[in-house]
């Protein structure tokens, strides 16, 4: 099938977190289903740098375009490469003033406030592209708010267009609680018939909802574990679209994420200091103390070394880990930290690093690099998240025989399995229920105690290494959820 994939970023060009991985990984899997797979994402400051970087020249492959809708007009130029290592077309579509911008969404926490014109902008000159390259999809593939408007625009005339007829569109929900919402002002943005102000359709409690169009228009709704699939149904986790979800049950499926198990792999992986395997251990002890060397502390013995990895959001439980924190380290780990986003957390967290500048390192910015030697040199990884739809870092971890420690919410669940009295031989890290620091400090408790039991823990790294989470299981859901979707009428 020619599947379209359409995307607000792509790792390693641009990314802020998952979306980034799963856009950069799952298209392999699926060319390697057999599957003719094209690549749209918009060209951020941030992938230009990485081209210059990494010295890719990009094709242009239109003149510069000019992209009319309702009463808007803006120009577009389309670039082309290759996603990286692969044959697979990579699509950029470029317009300094929506996207040569210091932050792929920030400042804000939801983004920059033309958030909405910015992607409406996206999602028409993709399709723009399409008419005039002679692209074809069978399925429009979209992802998360940015990219809601696809299916949308596929179901309101697009498929009116005979080079359309055929298009099925397929929708991924990565994170429910960012929608994409607007003013009622912002309807006029979109240029979409007035009946699609409706409650059936973009309108949400006065608002305008991207996300909630996605849903509603798409052939399939995907998101990306089973666990978050049913949780995203219930008022609790339902971020005000459970209802719209019930009602469309029957097109909603949970696939877990994959991880791209070549780049994530510590017997190859360049930025492990010391790579190794399942069956020869020492290079992830020297790959710690290289780590703890980075982090200003001193080895010792026994000591567990706790870290953490994540954007700075309330989404990954920072609330319960800054009063946890101290506990821990009083209980004698050592803890680093690498995250950024919201200054109030980049603040408190900071603060708890240096009163403790002897047990705890915090770094406050973004560095892949460093992410992978924190994945390989640490013993636990916590991830107390309030919710999370899938988590990779939990398997990036498992991979790199680091035991993680996490809220037992979304695709933790389908992820880890918690250690207990009865099942130390299938167990893979621990997890907890109550999103107290209480709790989140207990069971980080229960997993240093256990550090201290050589055979304990070397059966749960070993479980934890052994895992499959490779794309190739998940690719075949896709393929058959792409079936499902060129059924549709
Ligand atoms: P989310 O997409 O919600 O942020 P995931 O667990 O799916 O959570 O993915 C997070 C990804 O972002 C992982 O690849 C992780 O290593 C990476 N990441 C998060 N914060 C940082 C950071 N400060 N520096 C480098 N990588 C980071
Ligand atoms: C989102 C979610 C995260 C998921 C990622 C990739 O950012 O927060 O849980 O793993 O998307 O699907």
């Amino acid at each position: 099938m020619r599947i379209l994939f359409a995307t607000a970023e792509v790792s390693p060009i641009a990314k802020t977190g998952g979306l980034g991985d799963v856009s950069g990984s799952l298209p392999k899997a699926l060319a390697k289903h057999g599957h003719d797979i094209v690549i749209f994402m918009p060209l951020h400051r941030q992938a230009r740098e990485w081209f210059t970087r990494n010295r890719t020249t990009l094709e242009e492959v239109l003149p510069a375009t000019q992209i009319m809708w309702a009463n808007w007009a803006a120009e577009a130029s389309f670039l082309r490469t290759t996603l990286p290592d692969t044959d697979i077309p990579l699509y950029l579509v470029a317009n300094d003033h929506f996207f040569n911008r210091e932050q792929i969404y920030a400042p804000r926490a939801d983004g920059y406030d033309d958030g909405i014109e910015r992607f409406t902008f996206f999602c028409r000159a993709v399709i723009r592209a399409c008419e005039l390259l002679g692209i074809v999809p069978d399925i429009l593939h979209a992802h998360d708010w940015h990219t809601a408007l696809l299916p949308v625009y596929l179901s309101s005339g697009l498929r009116g267009m005979t080079e359309f007829a055929a298009t099925r569109s397929v929708y991924t929900i990565h994170n429910l609680n960012y929608q994409g919402i607007g003013r009622a002002a912002h309807f006029s943005v979109l240029g979409l018939h007035s009946r699609y102000w409706s409650p059936d359709a973009i309108e949400h409690f006065g608002q305008v909802n991207l996300m909630k169009g996605g849903i509603i228009f798409a052939d399939q709704v995907t998101t990306v574990s089973p666990n978050y699939a049913h949780e995203i149904q219930t008022p609790a986790r339902g971020a005000g679209l459970d209802g719209v979800l019930r009602s469309l049950s029957f097109k909603l499926t949970g696939i877990l994420n994959g991880i791209d198990i070549e780049s994530w792999d510590p017997e190859t992986d360049p930025n492990v200091p010391s790579n190794y395997s399942a069956s020869q251990m020492n290079g992830k002890a020297l790959s710690k103390r290289a780590l703890l060397d980075d982090a200003g502390l001193r080895w010792r013995a026994k000591t567990p070394l706790l870290s953490f990895v994540s954007r700075l959001v309330d989404q990954k439980g920072v609330d319960l880990l800054i009063p946890a924190l101290e506990h821990m380290l009083r209980a004698g780990a050592h803890v680093v930290i690498l995250g950024s986003g919201e200054s109030r957390y980049e603040d408190a967290l900071m603060r708890v690093g240096e009163a403790n500048s002897d047990r705890c390192r915090v770094w406050i910015g973004f560095d892949n690099a460093l992410a992978h030697r924190l994945y390989a040199g640490s013993d636990m990884l916590l991830m107390p998240s309030i919710y999370e739809p899938c988590g990779l870092n939990q398997m990036y971890a498992l991979r790199y025989g680091t035991v993680p420690v996490v809220r037992l919410t979304g695709g933790l669940v389908d992820t880890v399995i918690p250690f207990d009295a009865t099942n130390a031989v299938e167990a893979n890290g621990f997890g907890f229920v109550t999103p107290s620091p209480r709790d989140l400090f207990t069971c980080a408790w229960l997993g240093m105690l256990n550090f201290k039991e050589t055979r304990t823990w070397k059966q749960l790294q070993a479980n934890g290494m052994s895992a499959d989470f490779s794309w190739d299981r998940s690719a075949l859901e896709y393929d058959r959820i792409y079936r499902r979707a060129m059924m549709a009428f």
